[in-house]
């Protein structure tokens, strides 16, 4: 057998716990090599250290050694809600939830009938997830099953760690995009057998939101959920006023919104809900307590003019928040981005968000609350090799802003605030190079 081993020498930065929410991190929370070396090995990660330390120890002699030094390499960025069939409507003006999903997203929804389709946007939204360093994803697909099999199958030609779903969707919704309950289990039955657990994927059961599921499909897919402990499950909770009308409306016999998903069982340790702007106390707390997480998509609340989450409510219950582009609500795919804008959402909370924290929540944050942690969100021995290659002086401007920095924590803002896909120069995925961006 031949192995595929090479190293690569920059500043190094990664996460082993919470840094906290002060502007100094928690002792012991921040992995931090100035000079670092990284060494992988057949897709995992051999050894991380100290350049000097390392090269003076253990190398094989003849080893690759590519050098970044001036580049900081930090885990791959994680994504942990985003529609990859709504790349193309991306900016569309000037509806709130309900309006958009019928005016722009329920159409553009409806091309993913075509299998041909779904592996054009499959590749073109990957290639996107890739310049802006996002390696791994929890992916809304369409309620068509060929949306799920063109999705699993690009991300695995590439070795992606990708979890998806198909959308489940049988009332509230145009006629070729809804399915029914026995239809939506079946489809959903059939993807996981093709799926789930393949390589580096995993199957995430995808009821869209409350008014488009009749309380039977919702019921079902808790069934589902319940009979296998490894399945994931997405969905939409308490985004926008209009919609929490809606949901008191169609489900008179729920106490809140929040109970709407727990009589049914779909309120779990594995359950992603997107947004959560509009919780009480009690909810929060109650969804602490099955220890699911809350997607934090700030781009898209922004947009959507949805609301201002507040993270120090959830953090305060000891309630998981994950970051999330929320593409094609949000308005942009990077990370960066998104915690540009969760610093902007909490500025008007007063709540600013620190570098540590954000970068800390994009990847091993993410991937813990993700279950993901076991092979992704670190540089550590035995971890899967994804991670990305940020140029602190991509731009001008980012080269005058970096220069002056005294601390990693400044250079982390400046990366935060003004960075975007021209920052990433490299990601890496299962020990492949992915993308490296072209210089301009
Ligand atoms: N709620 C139900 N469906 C959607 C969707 O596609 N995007 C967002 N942002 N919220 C939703
Ligand atoms: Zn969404």
């Amino acid at each position: 057998t031949t192995t595929d081993s090479r190293l690569l020498r920059a500043e190094l930065l990664s996460f082993d716990a919470d840094p906290g929410d002060d502007d100094t991190p928690t002792p012991g929370s921040v992995v931090h090599y100035p000079d670092g070396a990284l060494w992988i090995e057949n897709g995992r990660i051999r050894a991380i250290g100290d350049y000097a330390t390392l090269a003076a120890a253990e190398l094989p002699p003849g080893l690759e050694v590519i050098d970044h030094r001036g580049k900081l390499i930090t885990p791959g960025f994680i994504d942990s809600h985003v529609h990859y069939v709504q790349l193309e409507i991306m900016a569309s003006y000037g509806r709130q939830l309900l309006d958009w999903l019928n005016d722009y997203t329920f159409p553009e929804e409806l091309r993913f009938t075509s299998r041909e389709h779904a592996d054009a946007l499959s590749e073109a939204f990957l290639d996107e997830m890739l310049r802006v360093g996002t390696t791994t994803a929890q992916v809304f697909c369409s309620s068509h099953p060929v949306s799920v099999d063109a999705f699993f199958a690009a991300s695995q030609r590439r070795g992606l760690c990708m979890l998806a779903g198909k959308v489940l969707m049988d009332r509230h919704a145009p006629e070729g995009l809804t399915d029914d309950v026995v239809g939506g289990i079946r489809d959903s039955e059939r993807l996981i057998a093709d799926w789930h657990g393949k390589g580096r994927l995993g199957y995430s059961l995808t009821p869209r939101f409350a008014p488009t599921s009749t309380r039977a499909q919702l019921d079902a897919t808790g069934a589902l959920l319940r009979s296998d402990a490894s399945l994931w499950l997405q969905t939409h909770l308490a985004e926008n006023t209009g919609e929490l009308d809606w949901v008191a409306e169609l489900f008179p016999g729920s106490r809140d919104y929040l109970a709407v998903y727990e009589q049914s069982g779909l309120v779990g340790p594995r359950s992603t809900f997107a947004h959560g702007i509009h919780l009480d106390r009690e909810m929060r707390a109650r969804l602490a307590e099955r220890g699911a997480n809350l997607a934090f998509c700030p781009s898209s609340n922004l947009f959507l003019g949805s609301g201002l989450f507040d993270r120090q409510a959830a953090r305060e219950m000891a309630l998981n928040v994950t970051y999330a582009s929320d593409v094609g609500g949000g308005t942009d795919l990077s990370g960066l981005a998104t915690l540009k804008a969760a610093y902007q959402v909490g500025q008007l909370r007063g709540q600013p968000l620190t570098a540590w924290q954000g970068f800390f929540g994009l990847t091993l944050g993410n991937a813990r609350a993700l279950s993901l942690d076991e092979r992704i969100g670190r540089l550590a021995p035995g971890m899967d090799a994804d991670f990305v290659v940020l140029d602190p002086a991509a731009t001008p401007l980012l080269a005058r802003r970096t220069a002056r920095s005294r601390t990693l924590a400044e250079t982390l803002f400046a990366l935060m605030m003004l960075g975007d896909d021209r920052s990433v120069a490299e990601t890496w995925a299962a020990g492949r190079l992915q993308h490296r961006r072209t210089p301009t």
